[in-house]
């Protein structure tokens, strides 16, 4: 295992995300204590264009957003929906707005776009196999998480 201090981490491709979609990424992150602890985040392509990114849990129990049904939003897709109980939270803020968590946030991550990939900024990450620069689609791990 290979610890890395980079600021900057490239997540996937901008166009393996359509625009309205969602992903999800399990990740490994360094830890206060300087050991890997899991990192579950959601990446989406907002109807208008731009990439939003949460840590992938629930600020109700911590579940993923997806667990379950695998999808991220409410059947109008203008909301991400909890699918443990159904909190439903606005795309761009990540403020529930409804439902167990109501009036708390989802916690943001900063990304960026960087010569057409979607980059996590500020995060101490561990990779098990090395650096995904030149690889993506080796390396990093899209999980649809089951219940
Ligand atoms: S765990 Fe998300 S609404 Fe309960």
């Amino acid at each position: 295992m290979t610890e890395r201090e980079p600021e900057v981490f490239v997540i996937c491709p901008t166009g393996s995300i359509a625009k309205g979609e969602a992903k999800a990424f399990s990740l490994s992150r360094i830890g206060d204590n300087g050991e890997a602890r899991p990192f579950p985040i959601v990446i989406i392509h907002t109807a208008a264009g731009g990439f939003v990114g949460y840590v992938n849990s629930c600020p109700h129990d911590g579940k993923w957003l997806n667990i379950g049904s695998g999808q991220f939003f409410n059947a109008e897709q203008t909301r991400l929906r909890c699918g443990r109980h159904g909190a439903t939270f606005e795309i761009e803020t990540g403020l529930c707005n409804a439902g167990a968590c109501e009036g708390q946030s989802l916690q943001p991550i900063a990304l960026a776009v960087i010569d057409g990939d979607i980059c996590l900024c500020g995060v101490a990450l561990v990779e098990d196999i090395g650096f995904p620069f030149d690889d993506l689609d080796e390396t990093m791990e899209i999980m649809i998480h089951p219940d």
